[in-house]
């Protein structure tokens, strides 16, 4: 039985690196592209460049699962928690940290051909969300994947409410770019159509799938899954089906879209 998600994803336990692809919609999904991409590879590390990776969320488990990671991100403490959780783990060797910013990625990283580029929790940061995705899209291989996390809008709605901040809520609703008002520190959410219709709009990749990420999972009550309760195996197997039906998946705080560079 695999074990409890709150507990062991986020908590990046890299030495269990069965747990990285068991234990979440989006690592799941990404474990059969990979698998797809060392198979195109012979037999080789799969090459993924993390573009805002940040201190490793996901390169560090993604190099424990044997892949070469690259991750550029802007922030030099952010590189220098990656490097050490990298050693931590075991996995320095795999994984290479590089200064830079989107706009200019290729001055960061040349010419790459990744069989995967990440950017998860990074469009709502930057100023031209339309050019990182041009500048990602780049970076792909020829058939090669790109996994992208936004924040949703309406998930942020909800949160509002429940925290009884109704003006907030209104607001991240009719906001062009869904912030709740000035003091908001994501410069934008959205929801499924506006997240596709910006990877797509670059004419360079095609939208494979939009899901939601952590639909249900936040939800449990704490203990629930460690006391007897259901199996957390349960838990991935709804959160499997929700990431795809909406409404679900459109409320998720998390939305992920895998899209695709033509061969
Ligand atoms: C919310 S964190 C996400 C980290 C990681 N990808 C994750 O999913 O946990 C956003 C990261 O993007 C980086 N970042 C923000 N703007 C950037 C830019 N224009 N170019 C590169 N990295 C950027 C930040 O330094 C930060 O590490």
């Amino acid at each position: 039985m695999a074990p409890c998600v709150r507990h062991t994803f986020y908590g990046v336990s890299v030495t269990r690196a069965a747990s990285f692809a068991t234990l979440d919609v989006v690592a799941r999904t990404l474990r059969v592209e990979l698998t797809a991409a060392r198979a195109r590879r012979g037999g080789a590390a799969p090459r993924v460049l993390d573009v805002g990776g940040g201190s490793g969320t996901w390169a560090v488990p993604l190099a424990a699962d044997g892949c070469e990671v690259t991750v550029v991100d802007s922030s030099a403490n952010a590189l220098a928690v990656l490097r050490s959780r990298a050693r931590e783990s075991g996995v320095a060797a795999g994984v290479r940290a590089v200064q830079g910013d989107v706009d200019a990625l290729a001055d960061a990283v040349g010419d790459t051909e990744a069989d995967l580029v990440l950017g998860h929790g990074l469009l709502e940061y930057v100023d031209d969300p339309a050019e990182a995705c041009r500048a990602i899209a780049r970076a792909a291989a020829p058939g090669g994947a790109v996994s992208l996390l936004v924040a949703g809008r309406f998930a942020a709605v909800l949160s509002r409410v429940v925290a009884g901040r109704l003006t907030e809520a209104r607001q991240v609703l009719v906001d062009p770019c869904g912030r709740w008002g000035e003091g908001d520190p994501l410069r934008r959410r959205m929801d499924v159509e506006e997240i596709r219709t910006l990877v797509e709009a670059g004419g360079q990749l095609a939208v494979e799938r939009v899901q939601g990420h952590r639909v249900l999972a936040d939800l449990v009550p704490d203990g629930v899954l460690e006391h007897g309760g259901p199996s957390p195996d349960a838990l991935a197997e709804l959160e499997d089906v929700a990431a795809g039906t909406p409404p679900l998946r459109d409320m998720a705080s998390k939305l992920h879209v895998l899209a695709r560079r033509p061969d």
